[in-house]
């Protein structure tokens, strides 16, 4: 019998015990970096379920400042808003959406003033306000969304967002030039310091759909496949979605996002090698959906399928994640603190 030699390299070392992994385990998931995306309603009834979100609520005004309370108390920094309007107020054109007093702005308004401490992120589309459910105006034949026509309208928009104190705006409509347009306009405004949040590598996904039903857009175009792709990205685009990110970079946006998250760590990746920017990424309705999904089966476990989750979005390169578990894990990590790791 020949001796096999013993092997010198044994990874396994480093894996020995929890105390040693914990030592050198290279990401973390903490509280600061997750956003949580918030739903608000008109009205002050309660709180109403979205039915392919479980544990995903549509708030009133009152409500979600108690929410924005909690989660800050939770050590979450940044929660984005996303208004779900009432049928009767939408029209072709999105013209809510320049309403002084459309939902957004008395939500932001309340949230500013009473948890002042929170960053206040808004999406400026007008997907909320259209009847046809697309984030833009439609060209006159209506067979695609005018893009030029559609930026004069959200540079608008950011500034009433940001006068109303909303500390980034987020386009999330995916038209050319929108970002310059909106830090002119906000410049030109004297709002210097507010931030662009830009969705730069947004893509034209199936994993938005329960996000379609929480806002009422799907319901609105009366499909839940509502089709985006003249403007949000081919999902088998690599190198296109890289230069769309670039040139939001390029025209002045503070910091840039992927979404999805999960089927996109790759872009994650590859932005954040190409940009020094602060990257966030957007972890969409339908991934959230899909773990809870499984979990009601019986098929996965839904907090280690979650903070799994997170977890290869941040090592891919995410420093910001927006998530509709925010909570959910800013809780269970405080737990964790509480009990000693
Ligand atoms: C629309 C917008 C969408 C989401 C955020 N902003 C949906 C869309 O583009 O149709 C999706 C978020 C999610 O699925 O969680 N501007």
């Amino acid at each position: 019998m020949q001796n096999v030699p013993l092997p010198v390299v044994r990874p396994r070392r480093l894996r020995r015990n929890a105390a040693i992994r914990d030592l050198v385990q290279e990401t973390r998931v903490v509280a600061a970096d997750l956003i949580a995306p918030l739903f608000v309603k008109e009205g002050d009834g309660p709180p109403e379920p979205v039915g392919s979100m479980p544990g995903v609520q549509r708030l009133s005004v009152a409500d979600l400042v108690a929410e924005c309370r909690a989660l800050h108390g939770l050590g979450v920094r940044g929660v984005a808003l996303f208004p779900v309007t009432p049928a009767s107020a939408k029209d072709p054109a999105g013209t809510e959406a320049l309403s002084p007093g459309c939902l957004v702005l008395r939500a932001v308004r309340a949230v500013k003033s009473a948890v002042p401490g929170l960053v206040l992120f808004t999406d400026i589309a007008l997907d909320p306000y259209t009847s046809h459910g697309h984030d833009g105006i439609l060209t006159a034949d209506g067979s695609d969304v005018d893009n030029d026509a559609t930026v004069g309208v959200l540079a608008k928009m950011a500034v009433l967002h940001a006068r109303a104190g909303a500390d980034f705006v987020a386009p999330s409509d995916m038209m050319d030039g929108r970002v310059a347009a909106i830090r002119a306009a906000l410049d030109a405004a004297g709002r210097t310091q507010t931030g662009i949040l830009a969705y730069a590598a947004k893509f034209a996904s199936a994993y938005y759909g329960p996000f379609r039903e929480a806002v009422g857009s799907a319901r609105a175009a009366g499909t839940t496949a509502l089709d985006k792709r003249t403007y949000q990205l081919n999902p088998a685009n690599r190198r296109e979605a890289l230069a769309d990110a670039l040139l939001d970079e390029s025209e002045g946006a503070d910091m840039l996002m992927v979404k999805p998250a999960g089927p996109y760590l790759d872009i994650i990746r590859d932005l954040r090698e190409a940009s020094s920017l602060p990257l966030a990424a957007y972890q969409v309705s339908g991934e959230y959906a899909q773990l809870h999904a499984a979990a009601e089966k019986g098929w996965l476990d839904l907090v280690r399928t979650r903070d799994e989750s997170l977890l290869a979005i941040k090592r891919a390169g995410a420093d910001l994640i927006l998530t509709y578990f925010a909570k959910d894990v800013a809780k269970a990590l405080a737990e964790e603190t509480v009990a000693g790791g």
